[in-house]
């Protein structure tokens, strides 16, 4: 046993710095908010539930979704150069075929191509975030209604 020792007070420190890394704890925040949540966070404030900022690829006119949107997601809102925000209620997002999918949001949001494979205005920015939280506020409008 003796000779054990050792080895189990390595094992003791090396289980505590895994525990006290800061990525554990973050994951361990995260997994306590749901997808629809965090994503309500992010189209709301444009910060996720860990208070990460959403980017864009160039500088957004504003930076949360309900900025322009709306906090209900009715869009409607006039922009500078025309452009007019679009309603993300669910009975909008399904009138234009084909209807969007959790994925087809995520390529809208992230990359500016609709459900219909058409370039958005440029004033819509090209969001860049985790995976996670791409999912996250996507699963989020299809709640919109
Ligand atoms: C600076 C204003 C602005 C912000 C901020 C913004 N949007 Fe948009 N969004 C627009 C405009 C304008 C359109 C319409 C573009 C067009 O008609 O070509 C649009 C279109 C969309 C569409 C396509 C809808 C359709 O009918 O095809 C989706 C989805 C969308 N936005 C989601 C989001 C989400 C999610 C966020 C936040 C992560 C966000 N937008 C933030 C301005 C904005």
């Amino acid at each position: 046993m003796q000779k054990f020792v050792p080895l189990l007070l390595a094992l003791a420190a090396l289980n505590a710095c895994a525990n006290n890394s800061a990525s554990t704890q973050r994951a361990a925040t995260a997994a306590k908010v749901s997808a629809v949540a965090n994503g309500r966070i992010i189209f709301l404030t444009g910060k996720d539930s860990q208070g990460f900022r959403i980017n864009a690829q160039r500088p957004p006119l504003r930076t949360s979704c309900a900025a322009c949107h709306g906090a209900d997601g009715a869009g409607g809102v006039h922009l500078p150069g025309g452009a007019v925000s679009a309603d993300l209620r669910r009975k909008a997002l399904a009138a234009v075929k084909p209807a969007y999918t959790l994925l087809s949001l995520e390529r809208a949001i992230s990359t500016g191509v609709d459900n219909q494979g058409k370039t958005l205005n440029p004033v819509m920015p090209r969001w860049k975030m985790t995976p996670r939280d791409l999912h996250d506020v996507a699963e989020f409008v299809q709640t919109l209604h």
